[in-house]
């Protein structure tokens, strides 16, 4: 076995179809990954998407892909890595490629100076290596009621006014116009649910108030993935579709969506299902990450910045004049999850009480890898 390396431009196409024989073609689907994924899989992210190859034929035999995004934290800029299409072709699998992949992909995200980690899987591999179910979605069904729709709807706009909204966001992925044409024209998370998706954009006077991504399934049910804007006509948009709809529409909902919990609850929406956030999480760098959301944190509540470092393979915050040192799957939990372990110094339990869980990256609509 040859690696783990980067992957080379002349192997792109064989990479492709191994990638292809794994996720689709074994499973009787159309290989369309590269497709769904045109930034991931694609010659401009070569460095990252690292492989093993075969020593007699050459080719890539295993696959662990990277795609760093910079992401825009309340104005911090945080730096995301994502992990995606992780395959061993059958024949070389159980012999620790994925796993020796993952550590590689570990030093290059430290190297790439990535904060925090999401991975679109759960499974044994990933958990093995740190990483964590986290964070609180309520899954809604949106009730057909009769509405007066004060503004225009455009179904499948130009790119353009759902970039203009998507940059107002507080949280959200740095895309710009170009990257997000291709996101979606790629339209990658109803391609691997077998579904359609169309955008819905919500205008007045030819000015953008907000839009949602609607992903329409066979059975004629529909999931809503990706929204920006104001958050009331969000509500109502979400409404609109619902109403065109002959069965349920859905919505995940994080926990730090506070103003369409609250609209949610007045509309008395039913909450089908409470899990966590899709796929798992890690910190990668730590203290990088507590800085920059400490200033959010400083900003939003008063006080000194939070802060953090590694500390024998505990890791450790900093407030005023308090300290907390947590192994690193407990840290998670409390960040992410809200769950406050036994004993917390008092500055610091009045601070999170308020912060926790933190909003987070959500790799779901456009951003899904
Ligand atoms: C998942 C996949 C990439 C693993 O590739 P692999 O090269 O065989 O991986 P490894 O040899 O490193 O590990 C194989 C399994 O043994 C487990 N394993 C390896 N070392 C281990 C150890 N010391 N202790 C416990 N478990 C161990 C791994 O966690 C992994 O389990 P998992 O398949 O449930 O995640 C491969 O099975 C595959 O291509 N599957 C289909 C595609 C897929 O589902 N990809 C993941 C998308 S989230």
């Amino acid at each position: 076995m040859e690696g783990p390396r980067a992957a080379r431009k002349e192997e792109l196409q064989d990479l492709i179809d191994l990638i292809n024989y794994v996720f689709r073609v074994s499973a009787s689907k159309e290989p369309d990954m590269h497709i769904c994924f045109p930034l991931f899989i694609s010659e401009n992210n070569l460095d990252n998407l690292l492989v093993y190859a075969d020593r007699k034929t050459g080719k890539p035999i295993s696959h662990l892909g990277l795609w760093i995004n910079d992401f825009s934290y309340f104005g911090e800029s945080l730096k995301i890595g994502y992990i995606g299409s992780v395959c061993t072709h059958p024949d070389y699998r159980g012999q620790g490629l994925a796993s020796k992949l993952l550590d590689v992909a570990f030093q290059q995200l430290e190297q790439n100076g990535v904060d925090l980690l999401l991975v679109s899987g759960s499974r044994s591999l990933y958990v093995r290596a740190g990483c964590r179910v986290v964070g609180v979605v309520n899954w809604y069904t949106i009730p057909k009621k009769e509405q007066d729709v004060w503004f225009d709807v455009t179904v499948d706009p130009p790119v353009e006014p759902l970039n203009e909204l998507w940059m107002k966001e507080p949280l959200r992925t740095k895309r710009g116009l170009k990257n997000f044409e291709a996101l979606v024209e790629a339209g990658a998370l109803p391609r691997c649910m077998g579904s359609k998706s169309k955008v819905y954009l919500a205008s007045i006077g030819g000015v953008p108030l907000a839009y949602v991504q609607a992903v329409h399934n066979k059975d004629g049910s529909v999931y809503i993935y990706e929204w920006a804007g104001d958050r009331s006509v969000i509500v109502d948009l979400v409404r609109f579709v619902a109403n065109n709809t002959e069965s349920d529409t859905s919505w995940p909902v994080p926990s730090w969506e506070t103003a369409l919990l609250e609209f949610l609850s007045k509309m008395e929406a039913p909450v089908t299902k409470t899990g966590a956030l899709s796929g798992t999480y890690k910190i990668i760098r730590f203290a990088s990450f507590i800085e920059k959301v400490g200033r959010y944190l400083a900003e939003a509540f008063g006080g000194s910045p939070l802060t953090g470092f590694d500390q024998d393979g505990m890791q450790v915050l900093v407030y005023e004049d308090e300290k907390l040192a947590l192994p690193p799957d407990e840290m998670l939990n409390l960040l992410f999850s809200g769950k406050l372990p036994d004993a917390v110094p008092p500055k610091m339990q009045a601070l999170f009480e308020k912060a926790l869980p933190l909003p987070l990256p959500w790799p779901i609509g456009f951003d899904f890898i």
